[in-house]
């Protein structure tokens, strides 16, 4: 089996949407600056908290939106949840993983599977790899406005950092 292919069929059995909405019924209770000790922060950026969720197969990467992000307003957020759903419809073809917007006590996430730092040499093959990704997004009317973080796993590469998606030209809204 390709391992794209074999990727989106971990990840989906090992996605339970009802497990991710307890987890962020959990998170939410605690300020953002106390879920950095939380175990299986993985890391953040200026908008997002990543967290590693055990899941069996394969782990999973719930990417929390922080209020900076969320309080830019409900149509901004809809644009960008409605920009992510398309990106999905995409999933496997080059750096798109499967992925899922989750929402939950008033916390918005993106799960995907958690990856890992892409091993040296891999880098010349994800450079042709982005230029395809941004053609088949471009295809589908969005634009990934932000330098993309690439990372792996079970040696398939994806690009972990959605936070800049927006919609272009006559498909955008
Ligand atoms: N799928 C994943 N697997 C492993 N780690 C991840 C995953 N997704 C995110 N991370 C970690 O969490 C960090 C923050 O995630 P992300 O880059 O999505 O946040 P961001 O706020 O959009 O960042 P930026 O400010 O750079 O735009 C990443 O740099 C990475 O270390
Ligand atoms: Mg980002």
């Amino acid at each position: 089996m390709p391992a794209g292919k074999q990727l989106r069929e971990m990840f989906y059995r090992a996605y339970d949407a009802s497990l991710i909405t307890s987890f962020l019924g959990r998170l939410v209770a605690i300020s953002e600056n106390e879920r950095r000790s939380v175990s299986g922060f993985l890391g953040e950026g200026i908008h997002f908290q990543s967290f590693e969720v055990e899941c069996s197969p394969m782990p999973l990467a719930v990417n929390v939106a922080k209020a900076s992000f969320s309080q830019r307003g409900e149509a901004a957020m809809a644009r960008w949840e409605d920009a992510i759903r398309r990106a999905r419809s995409l999933e496997g073809d080059s750096l798109i993983p499967p992925m899922d917007v989750v929402k939950a006590s008033g916390l918005t996430a993106i799960v995907m599977p958690k990856g890992n730092l892409v091993s040296q040499g891999g880098d010349r093959v994800i450079g042709s790899m982005l230029l395809e990704t941004s053609r088949a997004l471009g295809q589908a009317g969005l634009v990934l406005d932000d330098y993309p973080q690439v990372r792996e796993a079970l040696g398939v590469p994806f690009i972990v950092d959605w936070s800049d998606l927006t919609s272009i030209g006559k498909n955008a809204r």
